[in-house]
C-alpha cells in the first residue's frame, strides 16, 4: 500500500528528500480522513445491498440485480444479466485478464436469503441497522452471503484503483435460488453455453463464520438424503398390548436411528471428528394419529405412521453400509415398513470419485489460496467438509475445484438464525483478504505454468 510513496522518497538529494518527507507528513492526515470516509462509503454500500428484500419465497431479484449492476459499473466490470429461467436473473460479471486463454477464476455468491421472523429480531431484518457501539450490522444475509458478494466487488474496486490487471479472466456470478436448492439458479447456469465458454479453473463460494481467530475453509460438503419411512400395522384399542401396530413397528426404528445419531454425535462431542465428517440424522417430522376436530382420538392405536429424516453424508462415507443399515434396521419390510427417498444426492462426482477439492499440496490452487490468506494477515483453520449444502457442489461434481470461504472471524455462526449480524470491522477486514486472494489467484506465476499446461484445467 505504501510502496508508491516510499519509491518517491528514494531521491538522491537529501534536502529534496527531507522536504518531500515533510510534505508527506503534512499530507498524511488527509488520506487518513479520506480513508475513513471511504470506509463509511464501503459500509453504506453493503447496507444498501442488505436492505433489498431478497427473502425466499418471493425474492426481489430485479432490485438486487439493478443494484449490483450499478456496483459492477463502478468497479469497471463487464456485466450481463442472464435470464436462464424467467424471473430468475443471474448476473454475470467479467474482469478480462491479460491472458484470457488461462483457466479463469469464478467468484460466486447467491442473491437470495432465507425467510426470517421479524418479530423475533431486535432490528427489522431488512433495515441493516448499524449498532454504533458494537459496530454490528444486523440484517438477513449479512453473513449468508451478501457480505461475500459485496466484498468481491469492493476488493476488485481497490485492485483496479491500485492499477492491478489480472492475468486470467475473473468472473463473478450473483445467482438466484441457492436457498431453495439452486435448480433454477446455479444448476441451470452450469448447463448453459455461457458457462462452458468460461473455462473455469477455480470457484470460490460461501463458507461459514468462525467464532475464533481462524478463518474456516471448506473443500467439500455433505450430501443430503431426505428419507421418509412409513409403517403399517393392525389398528386396535388404545388399552390393548399387542405386537405389530404401526406405531410400535415405527418406534423400534426411531430407537435404532437415535442410537446411530448418538454414536455419530459422540464422535463430534469428543473431538474425534469434525461436524462435516460424520453422518447426521435428524427427525424432520413425525406423522401419526387419528385426527378429530379438536385433536386426536386417544383410545385408538392407528394403522399408519410415518417419519421424515434429514440425513447428511460426508463425501468419504461408505454408502453401501448405510443403505444396508437402512434396509435391515431402520425400515425392514419384515416389520411392515417401507421407505422412500425424497432426495438422494450422490457423494461422488461425475467421474465416480468423492466430490471434494484437494486442500493440500497436490492442488496448486490450494497453495496459492493459503499463501494469499496468510499474506493478508489471516490464519486458516484445518480445511473442513461443509455440514450442509451450497452451490459449490454443482461445480465439484463436474470436477471443477471449489473452495467455500466467507471471511468472518470472531463472529458467531448466525446464518438462518434470528439477529444475523456481521461487524463492520470484520466486513472491512474481509475485503482486504479477498484483495490478496484475487491478486494472488489471478496472477500466473512461472512455477504454475507447467501445472496449468499439464493439468489442462
Ligand atoms: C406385518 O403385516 C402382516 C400382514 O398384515 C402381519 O401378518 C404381520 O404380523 C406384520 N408383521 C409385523 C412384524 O408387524
Ligand atoms: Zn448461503
Amino acid at each position: 500500500m505504501a510502496s508508491k510513496k516510499s519509491s518517491t522518497q528514494a531521491s538522491p538529494m537529501a534536502a529534496a528528500a527531507a522536504s518531500l518527507l515533510l510534505g508527506l507528513l503534512l499530507v498524511l492526515p488527509v488520506p487518513a480522513i479520506s480513508s475513513s470516509d471511504a470506509e463509511e462509503a464501503v459500509v453504506s454500500r453493503f447496507r444498501e445491498y442488505l436492505r433489498i428484500d431478497t427473502a425466499q419465497p418471493a425474492p426481489d431479484y430485479a432490485a438486487a440485480v439493478a443494484f449490483l449492476r450499478g456496483q459492477a459499473g463502478a468497479a469497471g466490470l463487464e456485466a450481463r444479466t442472464l435470464e436462464l429461467v424467467a424471473g430468475k436473473p443471474l448476473l454475470l460479471l467479467r474482469w478480462p485478464g491479460r491472458r484470457p486463454s488461462l483457466p479463469s477464476l469464478l467468484l460466486n455468491s447467491h442473491t437470495d436469503v432465507v425467510p426470517s421472523e421479524p418479530h423475533k429480531w431486535d432490528h427489522p431484518p431488512f433495515s441493516a441497522a448499524l449498532d454504533e457501539a458494537s459496530g454490528r450490522i444486523y440484517a438477513r444475509g449479512s453473513q449468508d452471503m451478501k457480505c461475500v458478494g459485496m466484498q468481491y466487488l469492493e476488493a476488485i474496486r481497490r485492485l483496479r484503483s491500485a492499477g492491478f490487471i489480472p492475468d486470467r479472466n475473473i468472473y463473478l456470478t450473483f445467482v438466484p435460488d441457492e436457498e431453495i436448492g439452486g435448480h433454477e439458479g446455479i444448476e441451470a447456469f452450469v448447463a448453459s453455453k455461457e458457462f462452458k465458454d468460461m473455462n473455469i479453473g477455480l470457484v470460490l463460494d460461501e463458507g461459514l463464520a468462525s467464532p475464533g481467530e481462524e478463518y474456516r475453509v471448506f473443500y467439500g460438503e455433505r450430501s443430503p438424503w431426505w428419507l421418509t419411512i412409513k409403517a403399517k400395522g393392525a389398528p386396535g384399542h388404545g388399552a390393548k398390548l399387542y405386537d405389530g401396530s404401526a406405531m410400535e413397528n415405527l418406534m423400534k426404528s426411531v430407537e435404532a436411528i437415535r442410537r446411530f445419531r448418538t454414536s455419530q454425535f459422540d464422535l463430534v462431542k469428543s473431538g474425534a471428528k469434525a461436524e462435516g465428517d460424520v453422518v447426521s440424522v435428524n427427525l424432520a417430522y413425525l406423522k401419526a394419529g387419528t385426527p378429530t376436530p379438536t385433536g386426536f382420538v386417544m383410545n385408538l392405536q392407528p394403522s399408519e405412521a410415518e417419519i421424515g429424516l434429514d440425513i447428511r453424508l460426508p463425501p468419504s462415507v461408505h454408502t453401501e453400509a448405510l443403505e444396508k443399515r437402512l434396509a435391515e434396521e431402520w425400515a425392514p419390510s419384515s416389520r411392515n415398513l417401507t421407505f422412500e427417498f425424497k432426495q438422494k444426492t450422490s457423494v461422488l462426482d461425475n467421474f465416480g470419485k468423492p466430490a471434494v477439492t484437494p486442500a493440500d499440496s497436490s492442488n496448486v490452487w490450494w497453495a496459492l489460496f493459503e499463501e494469499a490468506v496468510k499474506r493478508a494477515g489471516g490464519k486458516l483453520g484445518k480445511p473442513e467438509i461443509f455440514p450442509a449444502s451450497t452451490d459449490a457442489r454443482y461445480f465439484r461434481v463436474l470436477g471443477i475445484p471449489a473452495f467455500g470461504f466467507s471471511p468472518m472471524t470472531n463472529t458467531p455462526i448466525l446464518l438462518h438464525d434470528h439477529n444475523e449480524f456481521l461487524s463492520k470491522d470484520e466486513y472491512l477486514k474481509g475485503i482486504g483478504i479477498y484483495e490478496s486472494i484475487i491478486r494472488t489467484l489471478a496472477t500466473l506465476k512461472d512455477s504454475n505454468v507447467d501445472y496449468e499446461s499439464r493439468a489442462e484445467l
